[in-house]
């Protein structure tokens, strides 16, 4: 399958809802991913889910996030049509400033290819 490698400046945004649907995603999101924004929003979030992540990962994530802290890591998303690419993810916590409801926003930047070959071994040994 085909690697889409993030260039430097690229930066990939998005914010859930409390479960998990997709409330935005910016651009550098929607074309790495290959979905339009309209596409994207109000999908779950693992939409763009690689089945070689760990449920173990997410389970770490959403642990985080819910107990108010910020969790990173490395994640291997697909694409829609069929490739995937590796991000370096910060998802964190926060209130929507109207409605005070909680929402959680990841951004993410391009990994190194030591970080990606640490990250793929690691996640090899997990379920
Ligand atoms: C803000 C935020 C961003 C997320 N970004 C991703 C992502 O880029 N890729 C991904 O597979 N899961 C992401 N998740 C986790 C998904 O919600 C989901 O737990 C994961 O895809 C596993 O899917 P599953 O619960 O159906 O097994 C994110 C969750 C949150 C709260």
């Amino acid at each position: 399958m085909q690697e889409y490698v993030l260039k430097n400046d690229d930066f990939l945004v998005s914010q859930t809802d409390e479960k998990g649907k997709i409330l935005f995603a910016n651009d550098d999101f929607c074309k790495i991913a290959g979905y339009t924004l309209e596409e994207m929003i109000g999908k779950p979030h693992n939409i763009v889910r690689h089945p070689d992540m760990p449920k173990a990962a997410f389970k770490d994530l959403w642990e985080t996030v819910q107990r108010g802290s910020i969790w990173t890591g490395y994640v291997k998303n697909k694409t829609k049509d069929g490739g995937f690419y590796w991000v370096f993810a910060t998802v964190y916590p926060m209130k929507d400033s109207k409605t005070n409801e909680t929402r959680y926003m990841s951004c993410r930047r391009k990994p190194s290819r030591e970080e990606i070959e640490t990250a793929e071994t690691l996640y090899k040994t997990l379920r």
